[in-house]
C-alpha cells in the first residue's frame, strides 16, 4: 500500500530568459488553490492526497503541468475550474479527467 493515495507534484518552475516556464501561467496559484482545495474536502494525509511543489519537470510546451502519481497522469489546466475538477474526478473519484490530460508528445 502507498503511502499516499495520490501525490500530486506541481512545476512551478520560473526562468528569466523568456523561455516557456509554469510560473508564466500562475502556476503558483494553481498549486495554491489545489492544496487548499484538497484540504478543505478533508482528503489531505497519509493514505489520501499530498500537493508538492516541483521544478521543472521537463514538458514546459504544455504548461502549466502537474503529475498524478502512481497513475503518473499528466495534466495541465488553465483555471481554478479546471483544477477543481482534477480535486474532484480523480482525487477524491478516481477518475481520470481525460480533457486535461497532456498529450503524450508534449515535451520541453
Ligand atoms: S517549466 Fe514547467 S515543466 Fe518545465
Amino acid at each position: 500500500m502507498s503511502y499516499y493515495q495520490h501525490h500530486v507534484f506541481f512545476c512551478l518552475n520560473e526562468r528569466k530568459n523568456g523561455e516557456a516556464a509554469c510560473a508564466q501561467h500562475d502556476a503558483q496559484a494553481a498549486f495554491d488553490h489545489c492544496k487548499a482545495r484538497v484540504k478543505a474536502e478533508g482528503l489531505a494525509g497519509p493514505g489520501g492526497v499530498r500537493i508538492n511543489k516541483a521544478g521543472c519537470l521537463d514538458r514546459c510546451a504544455g504548461g502549466p503541468v502537474a503529475v498524478v502519481y502512481p497513475e503518473e497522469t499528466w495534466y495541465t489546466f488553465v483555471d481554478q475550474h479546471d483544477l477543481d475538477e482534477i480535486v474532484e474526478e480523480h482525487l477524491k473519484n478516481g477518475r481520470v479527467v481525460q480533457r486535461l490530460v497532456l498529450p503524450p508528445t508534449v515535451g520541453r
